[in-house]
Parts: C-alpha cells; sequence; structure tokens
C-alpha cells in the first residue's frame, strides 16, 4: 500500500457544512411539517441572465459546425474573455494586461491552487474568521503544523478581524512571506478601505511579501470611493495577485469560470535568491495542470461585459443587495448587533450575550426554522457571530426575518 500524504490528517475533518446537514436533517425528520429557509451556504438562487445564456447557446451552437467547432482552447483563456476583462479592469481604475490573465473553472479551486508555487517554509497570515479554503489548502500542502484545540494550525499567522478593529486585518506582528487577504469579506461582509488596502501594499513593499487578493464579491460593492480592485492602488502591481469570479457576480456558481490576475512585476526569489517571475511560474503550473474554460462558458462569460448582459447582472445584484437590506433592517429592529450587507452579500450578527455561534443556530433552526452558518465555523474570532447569506428568493428572505422578529425567544 502506498503512503498517504499525512497532512491530509491534520485537517479538521470538513465540519462546518456535514454538520449544519445533519443538524438540519436530525431537526427536518423530527419536524417533518417545519418549512426550514436556508440562509446558509453563500449560492445563488437567480437563474442566469437571458443575455448571458443567449451567448452560450450562441458558443455552444458553434461545436455543431466543422468551420466553428472548438477542441482545445488556450489553457489561460481565448483573447475575446481576455480582452474583456482587461478593459473592465481599465474601467474600474486598474491597469490590467490580457495577458496576466489566467481565466479558470473557479475562484476555490485558484485560491487553493496559487499556494504551489511557492517553498513550502514560507510564513503565511491569513484572517480569523476565513474563507476555510486558504487554510486547508496550506495544511494539505504541508506548510503548518497541527491543529490546536481551538482549531488553529501551527506555524500559521492569524490576524484577528472582529468588531472591536472594525473587521479590518490588522498587520502581523511578526513578518509574513504570503497574505490572503479577502475584500468584500466571506464571511464578515467587510470591506476594505483604500486606507488598509494602501497599509498592506506598503506592508507587502517593505517586507517583501505577496498579497493574495480574494475580490470573488467585488461587484457587490455599492458605496462610492470604495476600491474594486488590490490595482488601483499605486505600486501594488509588485506585490498582489488578484482572484475574482463569475460565481457570484452573474449567477455561475454551476456554470463555473473566474479567473486570476497575476501582473508581471510580481516576484518571487529561487534558492539563490535571484527574482523570478511569479506569473511564470503560475503559467507553467496552469498549462500542466488545466486545460481551459470550455468555449460556451467563456462565451457566456465574455457576455457578463456586453451592454446587455452587464444591466441584467446588475440587477439580479441589486436584488441580493434588497436581500441584503432587509435582513440588516429586520435583525437591527430585533435588536441584534448587525455588520457587513453593504458592500457584500454576507450579513454577520453579533449572537445574543451567553450563547455561542452553534447555540444560536439550534434556536434559529428550532424556533424560527431558519438556517444560517455558524461564525465559529470560520476560525475562532468567528465565535459569538452568525454569517446569514442575501443569496435567497425575496419572499423567503422577508418570512425568514418576520419568522426571526417573532418566533425567537431572545
Ligand atoms: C471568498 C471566496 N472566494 C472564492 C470562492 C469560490 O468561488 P468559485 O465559485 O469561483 O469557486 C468563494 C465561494 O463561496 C468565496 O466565498
Amino acid at each position: 500500500m502506498p503512503r498517504i500524504n499525512t497532512h491530509y490528517q491534520k485537517l479538521r475533518a470538513g465540519y462546518l457544512f456535514p454538520e449544519i446537514g445533519k443538524r438540519v436533517r436530525a431537526f427536518a425528520s423530527a419536524h417533518p411539517e417545519a418549512r426550514i429557509i436556508r440562509l446558509g451556504i453563500g449560492d445563488v438562487v437567480l437563474p442566469l441572465p437571458r443575455p448571458i445564456v443567449e451567448a452560450m447557446k450562441a458558443g455552444a451552437e458553434e461545436m455543431a459546425s466543422a468551420e466553428t467547432f472548438r477542441g482545445y482552447g488556450p489553457e489561460q483563456g481565448y483573447e475575446f474573455l481576455l480582452e474583456a476583462i482587461a478593459e473592465n479592469y481599465r474601467s474600474q481604475g486598474a491597469e490590467v494586461a490580457a495577458d496576466e490573465i489566467f481565466v479558470s473553472d473557479g475562484s476555490k479551486c485558484d485560491t487553493a491552487n496559487l499556494q504551489e508555487i511557492f517553498a513550502l517554509d514560507n510564513v503565511v497570515a491569513l484572517t480569523d474568521p476565513v474563507y476555510p479554503v486558504y487554510v486547508d489548502t496550506n495544511v494539505m500542502a504541508g506548510r503548518t503544523g497541527e491543529a490546536d484545540e481551538g482549531g488553529r494550525y501551527a506555524n500559521l499567522v492569524y490576524l484577528p478581524t472582529t468588531a472591536e478593529n472594525g473587521f479590518d486585518p490588522p498587520l502581523p506582528a511578526k513578518p509574513v512571506d504570503i497574505i490572503y487577504l479577502c475584500s468584500p469579506n466571506n464571511p464578515t461582509g467587510a470591506v476594505m478601505s483604500r486606507v488598509s488596502l494602501e497599509r498592506w501594499v506598503a506592508y507587502a513593499r517593505k517586507e517583501g511579501a505577496v498579497i493574495l487578493f480574494d475580490a470573488a464579491y467585488e461587484a457587490f460593492i455599492r458605496e462610492p470611493g470604495l476600491l474594486h480592485s488590490i490595482f488601483e492602488i499605486p505600486g501594488a502591481r509588485e506585490v498582489a495577485i488578484e482572484f475574482r469570479s463569475f460565481s457570484k457576480t452573474a449567477g455561475f456558481t454551476g456554470t463555473r469560470c473566474a479567473f486570476t490576475v497575476i501582473p508581471k512585476e510580481v516576484y518571487g526569489r529561487d534558492a539563490s535568491g535571484a527574482p523570478i517571475p511569479l506569473r511564470a511560474l503560475w503559467n507553467r503550473r496552469h498549462t500542466t495542470k488545466f486545460n481551459g474554460v470550455s468555449y460556451p462558458v467563456q462565451k457566456a462569460a465574455a457576455a457578463v461585459f456586453s451592454p446587455e448582459g452587464s444591466a441584467a447582472v446588475q440587477a439580479n445584484i441589486d436584488y441580493y443587495m434588497e436581500n441584503a437590506r432587509i435582513i440588516r433592517a429586520g435583525l437591527a429592529v430585533a435588536g441584534y448587533r448587525v455588520y457587513g450587507g453593504v458592500n457584500a452579500p454576507y450579513i454577520w450578527l453579533r449572537v445574543p450575550a451567553g450563547m455561542t455561534s452553534w447555540d444560536f443556530f439550534d434556536r434559529l433552526l428550532g424556533e424560527a426554522h431558519v438556517v444560517g452558518t455558524p461564525g465559529s465555523g470560520f476560525g475562532s474570532c468567528g465565535e459569538g457571530y452568525f454569517r446569514l447569506s442575501a443569496f435567497g428568493l425575496r419572499e423567503n428572505i422577508q418570512e425568514a426575518i418576520e419568522r426571526i422578529r417573532t418566533k425567537m425567544k431572545i
């Protein structure tokens, strides 16, 4: 028998969503009459907008004729999509070239795989609470020690983001090499200010660190003056890599398309200390391990930037953000302290004093028949918080909030 990668044995078994599923199933079988509303997992509910489906269909139609049929495409993505993405960056005030963009089938894979191009002895910093993929993939790679009682792994540097610091990631107390930042944030719903991003870019430049910036939710930013890309900060091109996804932006969670931007100016160093462009390493990795996103899906993704596509996508985002407003307002009236939900589709609420996140989960399910996500599942600093997602149908959101206001006995 071959030996396994024992780093996998350090993983705290995919605990959060299976445990939620188990508790919901147990409740549903004990209360078959209950109509459970799920605001837990952050999946979209609105269908793909018509202009995007039409583009996908046209792409599929081309595959049916010998003149327009396409086999393997460029692993990095078709030029028409790369150009549309680069143009979108320009319209947001960030300079990104088409050959710095790598189209993929998801930001989950990209944020998970990017760490492969770095040595194992780099020190990794990430926020607490955090999108768990950043943590688990570094554990699997062997970049961490064992987890402690609270679920924190040795050798990772955790940056607490709580109400006390306005959910703004503090600079690390010791030098780090790789920093994962996510803004707008899953799970806290917070968005980093220009000042905060400038501080991080300055830190990375001074310390020779690289920022892995997850902007999967940038399209949900509403307030003017907030930055959509880290590349809007002067000097970021030397120290940052950015991830974006069509999943939440345009309803592609089931269709699958995303991209990663690696500017030509961002470098790592080899064993002799010589600078090596990270873009070249990722290009090697991507072309070796990935064979491109399907042509019809890339046609659909390009349609997101067309006038009709972008209007339709914007309407869906407006819909979700109105849900977020309804959740925030309803919870505030019910006496909860709420965060997020203004520039992000997640609402992060403080559970009532004396309760844990899981206590609140059980009460919410038992009394209001609503499912959310316990904050402690995203890290120890998430204890005492709870995430509700604005990705729901309006009538379900309204009913969930009504039930929380009238049926919860807290
Ligand atoms: C912060 C963050 N990054 C990345 C992803 C993954 O997105 P994709 O569907 O592109 O894999 C998610 C999905 O929930 C997310 O919350």
